[in-house]
């Protein structure tokens, strides 16, 4: 069982560079729940779509969701799309050009919430991305929002690029990030928004660890009915 008592969910949005997988690692890690990464689930159907040399919107790929094997191991640190690990495959720049695209067709989406949903009723889990709140566990127990200034996102998104050698500006990077949000909220189907019900969190002038305080102490609250 895991340490806040019965079968649990706790759902998490926000946009890219919000610093939310990082806490809904964490916060899994602390509470012994298991993290789900929805973001690396698009990135697996990207990837079989690369592979198989099949166009985001083809009625192949969509038929390939249907039967491919999602699965997370490690806690959700590792990701088995048909039992093969695809976790440091999902993160190369051939997907990060095209998971926007796969990501914005209906089919695969419901799909994917499928899958999602599945896992969320098997056990306890901290779900992230930007659909999670709104679309996948409307019922959730806790719902969370996160946020954090462009400025600061950018920031954080070049300290990552720099420890991988990447050469660029903050200027740019703040331009893809205003970019994908654009992307991101006012695509046609599942946009990022925030649940009427969520607690938004700003994290811009905040650690990781704050964050991670700051939302157990939430879920302890109403755990125990404060
Ligand atoms: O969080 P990320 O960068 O791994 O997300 C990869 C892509 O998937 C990004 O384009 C947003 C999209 N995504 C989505 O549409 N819905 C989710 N629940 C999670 C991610």
């Amino acid at each position: 069982m895991n340490k806040i008592g019965s079968q649990v969910t706790i759902a998490m949005d926000g946009p890219a560079g919000s610093g939310k997988s990082t806490v809904a690692r964490r916060i899994a890690e602390k509470l012994g729940l298991l993290y789900l990464d929805s973001g690396a689930m698009y990135r697996a159907i990207t990837l079989l779509a690369i592979h198989r040399g099949l166009a985001a919107d083809s009625p192949e790929l969509i038929n390939q969701v249907k039967t491919c094997h999602i699965e997370f191991t490690d806690n959700g640190k590792k990701i088995l799309l048909n039992d093969k690990d695809v976790t440091v495959e999902i993160r190369t720049p051939p997907v990060n050009r095209l998971v926007a695209d796969v990501a914005k067709i209906p089919e695969i989406r419901s799909q994917i919430v499928k899958h999602q949903q599945r896992i969320g009723a098997e056990g306890s889990i901290v779900a992230e991305g930007r659909d999670l709140t709104t679309i996948v566990f409307p019922d959730a127990d806790f719902k969370f929002y996160l946020d954090a200034s462009v400025r600061e996102r950018a920031k954080r998104r070049l300290a990552e690029l720099r420890k991988q050698n990447v050469d660029t500006t903050l200027e740019s990077v703040e331009a893809e990030i205003q970019e994908r949000d654009e992307k991101d909220i006012t695509r046609a189907h599942s946009p990022l928004r925030t649940a009427e019900d969520a607690i938004i969190v700003d994290t811009t002038n905040k650690t990781i660890d704050e964050v991670v305080d700051f939302i157990i102490a939430q879920v302890g609250k109403q755990e125990i009915g404060l």
